[in-house]
């Protein structure tokens, strides 16, 4: 298994590009489903995560390539009939496969998707994409682990559905399913992430009629049929911001170009509290970082709140703050792996539930440690450039599900890393 070597304590200064956006490019690549023909995805990330979903697609009957649009281009060919089935094989490697669900059964009245279990962060359950979809008129059996998903009327049919706790995954599914059904759909508690946006963007794109994404409400008026997508994906906020934070590691300067400063605001204010400087420059956002960070406060939310998935990469600069930080974990009940491993570099932290109290120590030092989540990962890659010595961060197949050769994005910084392959 290859894994990657960080030779710590060198300041990041230089400008980093960002990749398109995974976890808009994975319900816009599901989106495909729903229309015959072939669909143009631009600035789709190459990752695991991305390879998965093709394969996915793939079985069901569907050729999925990259490149013959151009380098950063997906072309997928969705064929008249394909087998709407998810097996557990492709399923348990990447949860997010569920996204296929709302696509298969408005188009095909019925599918068959293996339930992706528990995961490492938390226990994740699927049941609001399942009353979602339910009051759309799908009829859902669980049996032998899978989903099996029935429109007894053939169609499904608008509905007013309020989902009991926001979901991005589950607000898209089911954005994704009313966008086909007959009549009118009105979802209230949605997601408001940017990516449930841009995935309403490429819907419309296709010929949707959806108002409100981006809003706690979305108003869908279905249509009969849909054309393929040409669509280009955000920029990933989360990539942009583990180097927003990498910028912010004492003595860094660093310009994130391609970011979208508006998705940044949860992150922008923390980094400022901490005592970064952030500013905005043509085309991207530059964070200078000054000695050693302040402490500061955090608490994870739905977006526009502090994401969930930055949680572990700001850790990161608590550990080196001077004094002691809370972070409350609300998201997700099980997201704190990182601590064990960074408290093998130094770090000073203790959990208790969904909190975490991080004493900022001087300086941290490298050691292997062992990635348990994508994000977790990432978040060592940064504690392994902050610390003094050499870090090596093991198990990197989490970090490829969701960071494009993130050791060749970091390197022109300054940093000292490599990947060792197996
Ligand atoms: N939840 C339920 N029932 C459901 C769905 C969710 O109780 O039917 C709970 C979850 O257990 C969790 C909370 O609601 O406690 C929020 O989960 P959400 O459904 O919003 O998460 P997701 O859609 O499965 C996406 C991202 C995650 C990101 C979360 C939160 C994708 C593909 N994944 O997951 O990204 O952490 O939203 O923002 O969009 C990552 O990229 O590393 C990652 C984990």
């Amino acid at each position: 298994m290859d894994k990657i070597v960080v030779e710590g304590g060198v300041p990041l200064r230089g400008s980093v590009d960002v990749s398109g956006a995974k976890n808009a490019a994975l319900p816009i690549i599901a989106a495909t489903l729903l229309a015959e023909g072939d669909h143009a995805v631009r600035n789709v990330p190459d990752l695991a995560d991305v390879r998965t979903l093709g394969r996915l697609l793939g079985h069901m009957g569907c050729q999925v390539e990259r490149g013959a649009i151009d380098r950063r281009a997906l072309g997928i060919r969705v064929p008249a009939a394909v087998s709407p089935e998810a097996p557990y094989e492709l399923v348990k490697t990447m949860r997010a496969s569920v996204v296929v669900l709302g696509p298969l059964v408005a188009r095909w009245g019925r599918a068959r998707v293996s339930l992706p279990g528990g995961c490492a962060i938390g226990a994740r359950p699927i049941d609001q994409h399942l009353k979602g979809l339910a009051a759309l008129g799908a009829e859902l059996r669980l049996e032998h682990g899978y989903v099996h998903a029935s429109v007894p009327r053939g169609r499904l049919r608008g509905a007013v559905f309020t989902f009991d706790g926001q979901t991005v995954t589950g607000t898209e599914n089911v954005m994704m399913a009313a966008a086909l059904a007959e009549g009118e759909s009105v979802l209230r508690n949605c997601a408001r992430e940017p990516e449930v946006r841009d995935l309403a963007d490429a819907l419309q794109a296709m010929g949707a009629r959806i108002e409100g994404a981006g809003t706690d409400e979305i108003w869908v008026e279905g249509v009969e049929r849909l054309r393929p997508i040409e669509h280009t994906v955000i920029p990933d906020r989360i990539e942009a911001g583990t180097f927003l934070v990498a910028g912010a590691l004492p003595g860094g300067d660093v310009t994130v170009r391609g970011v979208v400063a508006a998705h940044q605001e949860g992150l922008i204010e923390k980094l400022r509290a901490i005592g970064a400087t952030v500013s905005e420059t043509g085309g991207g956002l530059r964070v200078v970082g000054d000695g050693r960070p302040r402490p500061v406060d955090v608490r994870t939310a739905p977006y526009p709140g502090f994401p969930t998935d930055m949680q572990a990469q700001m850790m990161v600069l608590l550990c080196l703050a001077e004094g002691s930080s809370k972070i409350t974990e609300t998201v997700f009940e099980n997201r704190f792996m990182h601590v064990q491993e960074l408290q093998r570099l130094g770090a000073d932290i203790a959990v208790d539930g969904k909190v975490a109290l991080v004493k900022g120590v001087p300086a941290l030092s490298g050691a292997p440690v062992m990635a348990s989540d994508l994000r977790a990962s990432a978040a060592l890659v940064l504690a392994g450039l902050a610390a003094q010595g050499t870090t090596e961060v093991l198990r990197v197949y989490h970090l490829d599900r969701g960071y494009e050769r993130i050791e060749e994005k970091l390197a022109p910084l300054g940093a000292r890393i490599r990947r060792v392959k197996a």
